[in-house]
């Protein structure tokens, strides 16, 4: 992260606690995860880092130059992506708000690759799972934001098991969730966002899994809790 230019400091986005903290940020494993409570910086922080690596702010891949709105933050052009040797191929920025600009994109360009049917003749998670089984490929970049916004949690399974191929065929994922199945992937670096900045987190200590996991199992009492 740079500061040099920054005219607000405590303006958006630097006023986000999460998005001050940042000096360096690794992302050097094959998954990445941001977590943490709505308004923790999430969107942000994976829109800047999406912008800095070149795609779009509003979503889609490198080569969709559509926008809609002009509502990306200033945090890209503070950010200095350090890359490993092997450039990404290919690559997709994925936000649940922005779907359907994609969707409309890819029926522009033609649905070649993406799959027979039109996106929008499909339902939200058919069309998300179909862009992510026929677009999606080897040595990619991707970039999603809370990709579960538009899956069940069977097909939230089965993104694992999609995010489990690209990962062996050497692409990489950064991915902004709430979604505490999608966060079981093995040997993730999870980084949870809070009023105190920016940490590690393993799985089990995850605000997430600990309020998924009692609420389960404690479904009754919770809800004597929230509905007296
Ligand atoms: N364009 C903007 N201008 C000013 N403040 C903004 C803007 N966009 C977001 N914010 C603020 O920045 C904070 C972080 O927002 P962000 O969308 O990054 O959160 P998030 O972690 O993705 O939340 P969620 O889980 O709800 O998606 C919020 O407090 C929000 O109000
Ligand atoms: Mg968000």
């Amino acid at each position: 992260m740079v500061r040099d230019g920054v005219e607000s400091p405590d303006a958006y986005p630097f006023s986000i606690p999460a998005v001050r903290a940042i000096e360096e940020l690794a992302l050097d494993k094959r998954v990445t995860f941001l977590v943490g409570e709505n308004g923790s910086g999430k969107s942000t922080l994976v829109e800047a880092i999406a912008v800095a690596a070149g795609f779009n702010a509003e979503g889609g891949s490198r080569n969709m130059r559509f926008a809609t709105r002009s509502s990306e933050s200033e945090l890209h052009q503070h950010l200095r992506l350090v890359r490993g040797a092997r450039r990404p191929k290919d690559g997709y920025f994925l936000r649940a708000e922005s779907f359907f600009n994609v969707a409309t994109e890819v029926d522009n360009v033609g649905t070649g690759s993406h799959g027979a049917t039109s996106l929008h003749e499909q339902s939200h998670g058919e069309a998300f799972l179909a862009l992510i089984e026929h677009r999606f490929g080897d040595g990619g970049l991707y970039i999603l934001d809370e990709p579960e916004a538009a899956l069940s949690p069977q097909r939230q399974l089965a993104l694992l098991a999609h995010l489990h191929r690209l990962i062996k065929s050497g692409s990489q994922f950064l991915i902004a969730t709430h979604s505490p199945i999608l966060m079981a992937y093995p040997e993730a670096l999870i980084y949870e966002l809070s009023a105190s900045g920016i940490e590690p987190v393993a799985y089990e200590d995850s605000a997430h899994y600990l309020i998924t996991r009692d609420f389960l199992n404690h479904r009754e009492r919770y809800l004597k809790r929230l509905l007296e």
